[in-house]
């Protein structure tokens, strides 16, 4: 459908309905076709930020929409806590088939913080035990149990009396990890690869003891892959790259190429009781038959090895930027198409002058440049992106 309104209409009804939690650039996008978005003026922006990691495959993949206008004819919506389905089957079968050994148990949602509200929980009820373990700079999501694991402190301090009990713990500090989990400790959380808190990658090290710590108390593994997994980082999942497994794995995001769909994965060791969880629109056909798509795109197209090729070029671009203007980087980050440029000075004023030039990157903390490319990015696009950045950063 053609967009009927003008940018400026489109702000002025949005800011008069407000629910003021959200601050966003003066830019309203109505239309997108690969790795390009548009607004109502036709103003063009290279999307190097996804809506946030989701739109794995670009916007508007042909598989994609075909996928969806056709489950659409068909069936969106079954009961899931009711009845069975045959995406929902598939999919489970599928991201079970892709994940890390072991993990065969599968739990639809619809987000990012529900496939960590559902680790929680799975770990508390299998542990009885009630405090968890997480990282400083992590996050994990808003609703309430998911914000207690989320480190940043103006996001949980006005909610403190409501949120559980958590541990937050330097990342990458395998001491205060080891003094931080004991008898008590349900579950350690952690990002293989911080995304919100700037793209770090954990150390092998770090997420070492992270296993060895939960085997030795009988605490539980979480891996939140929300940002890094289905395949962001070059491989399905982040952890892939370390070689550890954890009991339990949250995906979201990038599943559904934007439609909302959230998956907890799962030892088989693990099982929730009988109606200790659910969800109405969780494993949905419709999200299904997405997520579906997606993963098949993502194999026919050999996008792993794509972002792994191409990740790697912006990696090394990003670099040479670096040396060449030492005085505005302090250090480049990331892990396939997930990477960040740490600035000296604060990343909005950069950001802003991105946007203007018609290039879309996302914050990461106040310092931080964050790319979350679309999969489908090219050495092309990463060429028009350094060629901004350079410019800008001049
Ligand atoms: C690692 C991680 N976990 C959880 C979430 C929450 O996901 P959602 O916004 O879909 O609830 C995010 C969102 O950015 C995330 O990056």
């Amino acid at each position: 459908m053609d967009c009927q309104m003008e940018t400026a209409e489109i702000i002025a009804q949005d800011r008069e309905h407000s629910s003021g939690a959200l601050s966003a650039a003066p830019v309203a996008i109505v239309r997108g076709a690969g790795v390009w978005l548009w607004d109502p003026e036709g103003t063009e922006y290279l999307d190097c930020g996804s809506g946030i990691g989701v739109a794995a495959l670009g916007h508007a993949h042909p598989a994609l929409v075909a996928a969806i206008a056709d489950q659409a004819k068909s069936l969106m919506t079954c009961a899931s806590g009711y009845y069975f389905n045959d995406l929902r089957s598939q999919l489970a079968s599928k991201l079970t088939g892709i994940a890390p050994d072991g993990l065969e148990r599968v739990f639809f949602s619809n987000s990012g913080t529900e496939a960590v509200e559902t680790a929680i929980k799975l770990a508390c009820a299998t542990t009885g035990r009630p405090k968890v373990v997480a990282a400083m700079r992590g996050f994990h999501g808003r609703t309430l149990g998911a914000l207690a694991t989320t480190w940043k402190p103006s996001f949980r301090t006005p909610f403190a009396s409501l949120l559980s009990d958590a541990t937050h713990i330097p990342y990458n500090d395998v001491e205060r990890l080891t003094d931080a989990v004991d008898a008590t400790t349900a579950a350690v959380i952690l990002e293989p690869i911080q995304g919100e808190g700037g793209i770090y990658p954990a150390t092998s090290e770090f997420l070492r003891a992270a296993r060895a710590l939960c085997n030795d108390h009988g605490a539980l593994l979480i891996f939140d892959e929300v940002q890094s997994g289905m395949g962001r980082t070059g491989r399905w999942f982040a952890c892939e790259h370390y070689g550890i497994t954890p009991d339990i794995l949250c995906i979201a995001k990038a599943l559904g190429g934007g439609v909302p769909i959230g998956a907890t994965l799962f030892h088989s060791a693990l099982q929730f009781a009988k109606g200790q969880h659910g969800s109405t629109f969780g494993g949905n056909p419709l999200s299904c038959r997405a997520a579906l798509a997606v993963v098949d795109a993502i194999e026919q197209e050999n996008l792993l090895d794509h972002i792994s090729d191409v990740g790697s070029a912006f990696l090394d671009k990003l670099r040479s930027l670096q040396e060449e203007r030492p005085e505005r980087i302090r250090e480049v980050r990331g892990m396939g198409l997930m990477l960040a440029l740490e600035l000296r000075s604060k990343a909005g004023p950069i950001l802003k002058a991105l946007e203007e030039r018609g290039i879309l990157a996302l914050s990461g903390g106040s310092t931080v440049v964050r790319f979350l490319p679309p999969y489908i990015f090219t050495h092309v696009d990463v060429d028009r992106v350094m060629n901004v950045l350079a410019e800008v950063l001049r």
